[in-house]
């Protein structure tokens, strides 16, 4: 394979035109929107997903219009969460209208572009360890392309649902500078508080982005019995204590209603789950003084 420093200028690409293009048709899309939100955690399987999507309903339920980027491109969950994966994408001539439920959130994933349950994301390339190099790239290019050709139209909150990964809000900021703050998801032990920590210092101290805060999420477990709270981590660790902005317990309601796609907040809007992700709604709006 040539490198691009073998190639004469920009072989013809214009690249660098290119690149500019997109950024700009990103700016002009997120004009309309305006508060821009990603969701993320050092960690995979605590419930970033789950989270995003209930967030995302309860402001929906609350009069704001919101829209959900599923950024895990290699692992989209937010179409199967959200009640949506047989939608048929929209083409337009201003761009790809998202997918929306049945309660009007506005969602754009991968898996709306996938024919079958069991076809993976498979990036082309010349040999399979130049896919593999590649990956990242076209992952970030996958994401520009997600947000440069998607017709929001006017939203109150744009929520990204990242993958597992520190380093996945550094490819983030690139396409988004101005994003409006970051919400952090964590599970009560050390081991997934202390992959937080990084991610929380690359946000706030080296991209310089806002933290709104943490979600600590499976808290606790209820006893179907007697009704204890029941610890199912057990962290030292307190140092998130003056920014946590709820914590969600256990509810084995709120896995199965991210499997059957039906929002758990909608389904359950008085158990206590529901009223900590409520809660986190309103100090994000407390945070952006709305
Ligand atoms: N508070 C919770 N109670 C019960 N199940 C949960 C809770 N949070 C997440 N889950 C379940 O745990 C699994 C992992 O959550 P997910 O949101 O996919 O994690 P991530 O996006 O961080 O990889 C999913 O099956 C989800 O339904
Ligand atoms: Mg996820």
């Amino acid at each position: 394979m040539k490198t691009y420093k073998e190639l004469p200028k920009d072989a013809g690409s214009n690249i660098i035109g290119q690149v500019t293009a997109q950024a700009n048709r990103i700016s002009t899309r997120l004009a309309s929107v305006k508060y821009t939100i990603a969701i993320m955690s050092g960690k995979g399987g605590v419930g970033k997903s789950a989270v995003t999507v209930n967030l995302a309903t309860v402001l929906t339920l609350s009069g704001f219009a919101v829209g959900v980027v599923d950024a895990d491109i290699n692992g989209p969950t937010i179409a199967k969460m959200m009640g949506v994966r047989n939608t048929s994408l929209e083409y337009v001539e201003s761009g790809v209208k998202p997918a929306t439920t049945s309660l009007g959130t506005r969602v754009i994933s991968m898996d709306l572009l996938l024919s079958d349950d069991d076809a993976p994301v498979v990036w082309n390339a010349h040999t399979q360890k130049d896919a593999f190099t590649w990956r990242p790239t076209m992952e970030v290019g996958a994401l520009r392309e997600f947000i440069g050709d998607t017709d929001w139209g006017e939203l109150d909150f744009l929520l990204l649902d990242l993958p597992p990964g520190s380093d996945r809000l550094p490819n983030v900021v690139e396409l988004i500078p101005n994003l409006s703050g970051v919400v952090v998801v964590t599970i009560p032990s050390d081991v997934s508080h202390l992959i937080v920590k990084k991610s929380i210092t690359m946000a706030r101290d080296i991209l310089k982005v806002p933290i709104i805060g943490v979600v600590e999420n499976m808290a606790f477990y209820v006893c179907q019995h007697c009704g204890e709270h029941e610890q199912l981590f057990s962290a030292d660790d307190t140092s998130f204590q003056q920014i946590t902005l709820g914590k969600i317990p256990f509810d084995p309601k709120l896995s199965l209603c991210n499997d059957n796609g039906t929002p758990y907040v909608h389904e359950y809007p008085k158990s206590l789950a529901s009223k900590s992700i409520s809660e986190v709604s309103q100090k994000i709006q407390d945070f952006f003084n709305i």
